[in-house]
């Protein structure tokens, strides 16, 4: 239910007011007047102990079954009841295939609900999408087949049924979905133990669940746990070797943006995003990954003295405000154990991306992200609210179409995400004014902070059919903020 279909905006005053006084705006909320009179949220983190070992979900391959179920997981030193699509996790498993391959995957739903699969950063055909309306009801099942055509790149898949995507992922329905191709294999990149893909997402838990219950505030800001995980595991300990180590990172959560960065403030070495390898490795030491954004980064733990420790963690970061998550806070510890002998030198070049030229595109769209008309009480695209009859955009198969998303008079950070195709984005204005290290090259997501206008060319391909784009912070998504093309 979006918050805008219950409230006249005439209401928005006593609306607020009673938010700030009301507990029933979520249980993450702690409400504290803000000197703009909205309420802002306390939303710390509450940090674990660091000593339960990071696991991994198992590896799947082409082919299995993804049994969508309530179970029962350790997140914290308690055992909860979690969504997930296998017994006793709330991840999915890690599907790892080579380009070129045929997926088949049966979705069981036990759940008491409809539900689908999305295969987020996979071009796959329309009916192979998860669209929104095309869900698979309780006690369902549905096959997913599909060929994986693109390269190389670190994908996921995640329920996406209109206006409960929200929920449904937040409990615990997600995995990852990682191709791997020649280009890649040429560059012998840390592999096997070295590489670690990690899911991280903000969860609440109770006494013996996980909770979603987001209040109006919530739906504003999107909803945020305050019990940080790792591949499904609360504040993880990993025991590493003095290596290059591949971690490829997720953010799953819902609202959350992390700015990570190392505690020691070592060097990050971004190799790859959303769309695979960039051309070149970037070193950082800080970098915003908003929800659904994938980062490839390589952390250099060679001549490190045994038992060293350092935290990846999540830096308080500027252009969102504290009731959008700019809290600071552990996410993981690693500690150097063993000692092996390592001397690997990261690749200058990477791979091979041939930037698309602005003079090639056929059409130019404006999607308003501001929601700056309707006083933020419905998020939408334009000012409409997700309607599966209307077609919002019609571009022609294998053509290039610049796409701006405008949040120049907004006040809320959207990670914006197109289905279907993979874009590159051509320039950011306002707020950061720049592209981030992480920003070139092939992207599915891009973050969008207040004041900006980000602009990214998109080649359509051959997938003719409706299929959505929307902002990847869940709440904001089911509450209207997604709207669709059909290419034909
Ligand atoms: Cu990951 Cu339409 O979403
Ligand atoms: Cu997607
Ligand atoms: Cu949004």
């Amino acid at each position: 239910m979006g918050a805008g279909s219950v409230l006249a905006a005439g209401s928005l005053a006593s609306f607020l007011q009673s938010c700030s006084k009301n507990a029933g705006m979520g249980n993450a909320a702690a409400a504290m007047p803000a000197a703009n009179g909205f309420s802002e949220k306390s939303l710390s983190v509450i940090e674990g102990s660091f000593t339960t070992p990071l696991a991994f979900p198992k590896v799947a391959g082409n082919s299995g079954t993804l049994y969508a179920q309530q179970t029962l997981a350790a997140i914290k030193s308690k055992t909860v009841k979690v969504w997930g699509y296998q017994p006793n996790n709330m991840l999915g498993p890690t599907i790892r295939v080579k380009r070129g391959t045929t997926i088949n995957y049966i979705l069981q739903n036990s759940l008491s609900e409809p539900t689908n699969v999305h295969w987020h950063g996979l071009n796959v055909p329309q009916s192979m999408d998860g669209y929104p309306t095309d869900l698979v009801a309780a006690g369902s099942s549905f096959n997913y087949q599909f060929q994986v055509k693109q390269r190389a790149g670190l994908n996921w898949y995640h329920p996406h049924p209109d206006k409960n995507t929200g929920k449904q992922v937040f409990m615990g329905l997600a995995g990852l979905f990682i191709v791997n191709d020649a280009e890649e294999a040429a560059l012998s990149l840390p592999a096997g133990a070295y590489e670690m893909p990690l899911v991280i997402s903000d969860k609440n838990i109770s006494s013996s669940s996980i909770v979603y219950n987001p209040g109006m505030m919530d739906i504003m800001y999107g909803y945020f746990g305050n019990t940080v995980t790792v591949n499904g595991i609360c504040s993880p300990i990993a025991q590493v070797a003095t290596h290059y180590y591949r971690l490829r990172v997720l953010n799953g959560s819902n609202a959350r943006i992390y700015n990570l960065a190392l505690s020691n403030n070592a060097d990050m070495v971004i190799i790859g995003n959303d769309g695979g390898l960039l051309k070149n490795p970037v070193t950082v030491n800080t970098i915003l990954l908003a929800p659904a954004e994938r980062l490839d980064i390589l952390i250099n733990f060679e001549g490190q003295p045994l038992g060293t420790e350092l935290f990846l963690q999540s830096r308080t970061f500027t252009g969102a405000s504290a009731a959008q998550g700019t809290q600071a806070f552990n996410i993981m510890k690693f500690k150097v154990a063993k000692s092996v002998t390592g001397n690997y030198v990261v690749p200058a070049v990477l791979s091979s991306i041939v930037e698309l030229s602005e003079s090639s595109a056929v059409a130019t769209r404006n999607f308003d992200i501001s929601n700056s008309g309707m006083m933020m009480m419905q998020h939408t695209i334009n000012g409409k609210a997700f309607n599966a009859s209307r077609i919002d955009a019609a571009p022609a198969a294998n053509t290039n179409e610049i796409w701006v998303f405008d949040n120049s008079k907004g006040s809320d950070p959207h990670p914006m995400h197109i289905h279907g195709v993979k874009f590159q984005v051509l320039y950011r204005a306002g707020g950061r004014a720049a592209l981030a290290p992480h920003e070139t090259g092939w992207k599915d997501t891009i973050l969008v902070l207040p004041k900006e206008k980000v602009r990214v060319i998109v080649p359509f391909g051959t997938a003719t059919g409706k299929f959505v784009f929307h902002c990847h912070n869940l709440e904001h998504e089911d509450d209207g903020m997604m709207a669709q093309y059909q290419l034909s």
